[in-house]
């Protein structure tokens, strides 16, 4: 069945979506995006997402092209037109279509932001991968120095989930100077003595909106926390390691590097937060 699609103001068929071959998106990831959740026919998060988005926005000199209420609205509109009930909305801005190509940033009173919003249907909840783990592999962090800014840069860590796949692994943890960053599309944590492990924020990372609910939730419930930057060694030597997206929620990481953690299942402490976010998350989604 063809999606419904948002474009520049307009709901369109997948099919008849389109956008100029000079977008600044296109040629040079001049381009901010979010991924929202949805469960029930809501969205997790919308705030935290909205929030980050103008944070992004404003790091790359890119005015908010509408209210974030409006965006919330869109988001709503595709959630309708499209039936989802549970899955992503994934939405896009660049810079807009200048005439011609140019370093130089067009004039934004000539050349108005683009603006693409897609659902993607996808089973969150009951995911197989969440019963069974993940495993994952190491690999350099060579990102350029802003990774806190939700870009569309993506071709390294697409490159790094393909090393993964070759390793027969499930996805990669990038390492910078000994440590671990963060995974190639999501957060990365570690557990030891009960106690959460996890990279500070700062420009090395995303700041992402489930790594903030979760670190909340846990604490809530009397959860330590611990924020700062670990070592792939000790990642290793960990009880119980996850990561954290907006759509694989908390997911149990059972192997690093072909090291088991414990006894290489999801462990409790991982387990029992992916149940707190979900539940919590769900209450408050709108
Ligand atoms: N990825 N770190 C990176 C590099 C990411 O790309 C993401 C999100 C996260 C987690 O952020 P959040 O919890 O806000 O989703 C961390 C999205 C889901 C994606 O690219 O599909």
């Amino acid at each position: 069945m063809s999606r419904i699609v948002y474009v520049n103001g307009d709901y369109v068929p997948e099919q008849e979506a389109r956008v100029s071959v000079f977008d600044r998106g296109f040629l040079m990831a001049d381009a901010v995006y979010e991924v929202t959740s949805v469960i029930g026919g809501k969205l997790l998060d919308f705030a935290g997402h909205a929030a980050r988005l103008e944070r992004s926005l404003a790091a790359l000199d890119m005015a908010a092209p509408m209210s974030s209420d409006k965006l919330l609205e869109i988001h709503r509109e595709l959630v309708r037109r499209n039936d989802l009930d549970e899955g992503m909305i994934y939405l896009q801005i660049t810079r807009g279509a200048p005439p011609d190509r140019d370093f130089v940033f067009p004039d934004p009173e000539t050349t108005p932001p683009t603006v693409v919003l897609f659902p993607q249907a996808k089973a969150l909840v009951d995911s197989p991968a969440a019963r069974t783990g993940i495993a994952v592999i190491s690999i350099d962090d060579i990102r350029w120095g802003r990774r806190d800014i939700k870009t569309v840069q993506l071709l390294y860590p697409s490159m790094g989930k393909m090393m993964a796949k070759a390793a027969g692994a499930d996805d990669a943890w990038m390492v910078e100077d000994g440590l671990v960053t963060e995974g190639t599309s999501n957060n990365a944590h570690i557990i030891k003595d009960g106690r959460i492990i996890t990279r500070h924020l700062g420009n090395e990372i995303l700041h992402g909106i489930t790594r903030a609910a979760v670190l909340r939730f846990a604490r809530e419930a009397q959860f330590e926390v611990e924020e700062r930057a670990f070592s792939l060694e000790e990642a290793k030597q960990a009880d119980e390691a996850f990561i954290t997206s907006a759509s694989a929620f908390v997911m149990p990481v059972v192997t690093i590097d072909g090291v088991a953690l414990g006894d290489g299942t999801p462990g409790p402490f991982t387990r029992r937060l992916r149940e707190i976010y979900i539940d919590e998350i769900r209450k408050a989604a709108v």
